[in-house]
């Protein structure tokens, strides 16, 4: 078993190319014949002129805690979070990263935004870790208005902790109604949780009656909660999409997965100010010296199972051409040589998770369960999923449209997507010390391949 675990010094990632992870798809891996198209090519149109363009400079640095401590972080252009990066829909971003002197390298992964399969930023999947000295363009079309984030996925549990990270807001064609903020939540290595790296309470200038749009970004590994003391909210977009009216509400707690986004509207009253309102910090939103009560979180939580009203699907959810299981564990046995307590998918662990194999055009419908005692935040990449049901009982409110779905312990979720999007695709969990211990797959494309290699000699380890 444990001879039988170990990684080769290289390997690949794509179906059917000789990987260790074996294709349990309805199709046999077709990747590594004649008809495969390589992931490098799913990429826009290079003479397409770029309407954002951003330069990032990502480089080892001393960063302090707000308490004034010290530690070994990350930065991007002289900064953790990264800037912020605005883009209007239909816009074309391009990013150009520069590693100046990261050893293990880096990347970017735009977390929500469905970029082409090139651009994903995947370590060994989608490219080369960026060696120090070196530079990687990111292009991809902003087609989706929403709330997102862009981190490292190069050795991404140490690099996403400590510094390598960012917002991106995609905004919508007509200027909106109302004005937003952004409310970057982490938790830097050792210290205690912040927005935008500042501790207890951010004050937002905002005029008496004015509404405000808050845009809510996890980028830690666990669940956060959001609540709005002694005031009103609507929940308008969870992972970037906008939900179909949605309801005022009060005195409830919004689940924000990791990796997850939740835009949250609120109001200034014409007296004092309005918290949004999180453990450990806050936003306060209202005129200079206005203030606001702060409360402890509430015990119930807003449903997103029923929040909202109902609206058609973008496509048939009926008859999907796929169910695939993606079944949580854990067991004793050995990781890549490494005896330990691992996760399992399906009941494999390493090499042996199943991979899920997909067509373009195809409807898929994948049933998440979770038979361990730790909540696992689920992340596809290149899709959003629409959740159908949770422990069996259907969905009834707005589409709930997800990147990084919370499954609990003992829960089990139902969602499906739509194959539109070829590449080879991480599906794995956003807790990302889990995804190093082996809860991490892939939805690969029939007939997309990859030439990056994974393993100890390959530089690139994405988790
Ligand atoms: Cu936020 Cu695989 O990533
Ligand atoms: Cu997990």
């Amino acid at each position: 078993m444990w001879w039988d675990s170990r990684y080769p010094a290289l390997w690949s990632a794509a179906p059917g190319a000789g990987s260790p992870t074996s294709a349990h798809g309805n199709h046999p891996g077709t990747a590594g014949g004649h008809t495969a198209r390589d992931i490098t090519t799913f990429q826009v149109d290079p003479a397409h002129p770029a309407d954002v363009r951003v330069e990032l400079e990502a480089r080892t640095s001393e960063l302090h805690h707000p308490s004034g401590r010290s530690f070994r972080g990350y930065t991007l252009n002289g900064t953790s979070p990264g800037p912020e990066i605005r883009a209007r829909r239909g816009d074309l971003v391009e990013v150009v990263l520069h590693n100046i002197d990261i050893a293990e390298g880096t990347t970017l992964h735009w977390h929500g935004i469905n970029v082409p399969a090139a651009m994903d930023g995947v370590a060994g999947v989608t490219q080369d870790a960026v060696a120090p000295g070196e530079a990687f363009t990111y292009r991809f079309l902003a087609e989706d208005a929403g709330t997102y984030w862009y981190h490292s996925h190069q050795v991404s549990h140490q690099q996403v902790l400590a510094g390598l990270f960012g917002a991106i807001i995609i905004e919508p064609t007509k200027a909106e109604p109302v004005p937003d903020t952004v409310m970057l939540l982490h938790t830097y290595p050792g210290g205690s949780r912040t927005i935008s790296a500042v501790g207890g309470q951010t004050h937002v200038p905002a005029l008496p009656g004015e509404t405000m749009r808050v845009r809510t970004i996890n980028t830690d590994n666990l669940t956060a909660f959001l609540w709005v003391p002694g005031a009103q909210a609507r929940l308008l977009a969870i992972d970037g999409v906008d939900l179909h009216e949605p309801g005022p509400f009060r005195d409830l707690k919004v689940r924000l997965a990791a990796g997850a986004r939740a835009d949250l509207e609120v109001a200034v009253p014409e007296e004092g100010a309005v918290r949004v309102q999180s453990t450990g910090v806050s936003l306060l939103i209202g005129p200079p010296g206005a203030t606001a009560p702060e409360t402890k979180v509430p015990d119930a939580e807003l449903d997103l199972l029923t929040y909202g009203s109902p609206a058609p699907a973008t496509f048939d959810t009926t008859t999907p051409d796929h169910h695939f299981d993606y079944i949580i564990g854990q067991r004793i046995g050995f990781l890549d040589g490494r005896p330990g307590y691992w996760w399992t998918i399906n009941g494999r662990m390493g090499r042996h998770v199943p991979m899920y194999v997909v067509r373009e055009g195809e409807v898929v419908a994948m049933h998440i369960r979770n038979r361990s005692v730790e909540a696992h935040p689920m992340h596809l990449h290149g899709h959003h999923v629409l959740v159908t049901a949770r422990d069996g009982v259907p969905a009834t409110g707005s589409p709930w449209w997800t990147d990084s779905l919370d499954v609990d312990p003992g829960e089990s979720y139902d969602i499906v997507f739509l194959a539109d999007n070829p590449g080879v695709w991480m599906d794995h969990c956003h807790n990302l010390p889990h995804a190093v211990e082996g809860l991490m797959t892939h939805v690969s494309y029939e007939g997309v391949t990859t030439s990056f290699l994974l393993g100890h000699d390959s530089g690139n380890a994405p988790e």
